[in-house]
C-alpha cells in the first residue's frame, strides 16, 4: 500500500511539483478528516512512527488517525480513496520496520476503545481488530477456552495477527478463526467465513487489500487452570528463548519448518553482529535488536548483510517476515 514518491530518474522540477501537490492533498485530507470525523478523534500530522513501533526506528507519517467506529473508519477509507492517498493500517507496530524517511500517506490505527472490544458468546470470542493479543488470551482463559494460549506472548493486535497470520508454539492465528469482518477501500463492510479466506504461513493475502475490523474466534472448553498452565509454559519458553530488547520479532520467515532462520543465522556465527546500533540478538539470531540509537538504515543494512551471508554460505534466500514501510530519508 505504500508508494515511494521519489524516482531517481525524475527531473527535479517534476519532483518538486509532485511533492507540492502531495503536501496540498495532505492539507485537504487533514481538513476533510476534521469535518467528517466525530469530535475527539485523534488526527495528527507528521506523527513519529518510531514511537509507535516496537523496533523504535523510522520517520513520520504525513497523517495519523485513530477512528473510533466503523462509520468513522469508512469515512477515512473513502476520503483517502477519493484523493488517491496511500493508506497503511498500523496494528501495535510489533512487526514493522519504518524507513527513515517515513510514510507519505495516511496511517490508520484501530487502537481506540471502539475497535478493541472483546465480547464472548459461548465458545466464541468476538474480537475487535485493535484488541491486544495478550488480552484475547487472558479473556479466553477467564472463559475456560483452550486453543488461544499461544496468543499470550505475541506483542501485537488482533488485526495485525490476522493480516500476517501470526503464530507461535505451533499454532497460527487462523487456526482459531471462524469468521472475519473486513472493510474495503471504499468503506464497504462484509463478513467472510474462514473457509473462504486463503491463508499462508505468515500471510493473509485478502488483508493486503482490505482491512480487518474484527474476528470471530472459537475456543475449546477446558478447565481454566489447564489453560493457565499452558499459558505459563509458553510464557516461560518465550522469556528463555527470545530477547527483551526493542525488536520487530522474528525478522525472516523460516525457509521451512525444519530449517528455522534463527538456527541458520546462528550456525553462521552471526549473533552479536552489529551495524550501528542494530545487532543480531545474542539470544535468538532471527531477532535484530535496537541497542538504543539504531536507524532504519542500520537495520536494513544488517538485514542485507545477514541475507548475503546465508545465501553465500547455504544457497538459501531468506525472505523478510517483518513488514517494511515508507521511503528512505533524502
Ligand atoms: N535456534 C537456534 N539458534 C537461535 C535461535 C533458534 O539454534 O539463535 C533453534 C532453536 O534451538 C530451535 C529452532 O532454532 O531448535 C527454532 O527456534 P524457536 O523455537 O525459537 O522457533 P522459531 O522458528 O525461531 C517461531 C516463530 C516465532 C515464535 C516461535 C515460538 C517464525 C519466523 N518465528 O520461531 O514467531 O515466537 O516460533 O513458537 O516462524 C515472529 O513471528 O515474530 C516470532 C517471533
Amino acid at each position: 500500500m505504500s508508494a515511494p514518491l521519489r524516482l531517481s530518474s525524475e527531473p527535479v522540477g517534476d519532483l518538486v511539483e509532485r511533492e507540492a501537490r502531495h503536501a496540498e492533498t495532505i492539507s485537504y485530507l487533514f481538513r476533510d478528516f476534521h469535518i467528517a470525523l466525530p469530535k475527539g478523534t485523534l488526527i495528527l500530522r507528521d506523527e513519529s512512527l518510531a514511537r509507535r513501533t516496537t523496533l523504535r526506528v523510522g520517520g513520520p507519517a504525513d497523517l495519523y488517525v485513530e477512528p473510533g467506529t466503523e462509520d468513522a473508519l469508512a469515512s477515512v477509507m473513502e476520503l483517502c480513496s477519493l484523493r488517491s492517498m496511500p493508506v497503511f493500517l498500523l496494528g501495535r507496530g510489533s512487526n514493522l520496520l519504518v524507513r527513515d524517511g517515513g510514510f507519505r500517506g495516511v496511517v490508520v490505527s484501530l487502537a481506540s476503545a471502539g475497535f478493541s472490544r472483546i465480547e464472548s458468546e459461548g465458545v466464541f470470542l468476538r474480537v475487535g481488530a485493535g484488541a491486544r493479543l495478550k488480552q484475547v488470551a487472558v479473556e479466553a482463559r477467564r472463559r475456560g477456552l483452550a486453543g488461544l494460549e499461544f496468543l499470550e506472548g505475541i506483542p501485537g493486535s488482533m488485526g495485525g495477527a490476522l493480516r500476517m497470520n501470526a503464530g507461535a508454539m505451533g499454532r497460527w492465528t487462523f487456526d482459531a478463526v471462524e469468521q472475519i469482518r473486513v472493510m474495503d477501500h471504499y468503506g464497504t463492510i462484509r463478513d467472510v467465513a474462514r473457509a473462504a479466506v486463503d491463508v499462508e504461513y505468515r500471510n493473509c493475502p485478502l488483508l493486503r487489500q482490505e482491512v480487518a475490523v474484527s474476528a470471530l474466534l472459537k475456543g475449546d472448553p477446558a478447565p481454566p487452570d489447564e489453560v493457565r498452565e499452558r499459558m505459563d509454559t509458553y510464557s516461560r519458553k518465550r522469556w528463555e528463548s527470545q530477547p527483551n530488547q526493542p525488536s520487530a520479532g522474528c525478522t525472516f520467515k523460516n525457509p521451512s519448518p525444519t530449517l528455522p532462520a534463527g538456527r541458520l543465522i546462528d550456525e553462521l556465527g552471526l549473533k552479536g553482529t552489529r551495524v550501528g546500533d542494530a545487532m543480531v540478538s545474542d539470544v535468538h539470531a532471527n531477532f535484530l535488536v535496537n541497542l538504543g540509537r539504531a536507524t532504519a538504515r542500520d537495520v536494513l543494512t544488517l538485514i542485507q548483510l545477514v541475507r548475503d551471508r546465508v545465501r553465500d554460505a547455504r544457497g538459501i534466500q531468506l525472505e523478510t517476515e517483518v513488514e517494511i514501510l515508507g521511503e528512505d530519508s533524502p
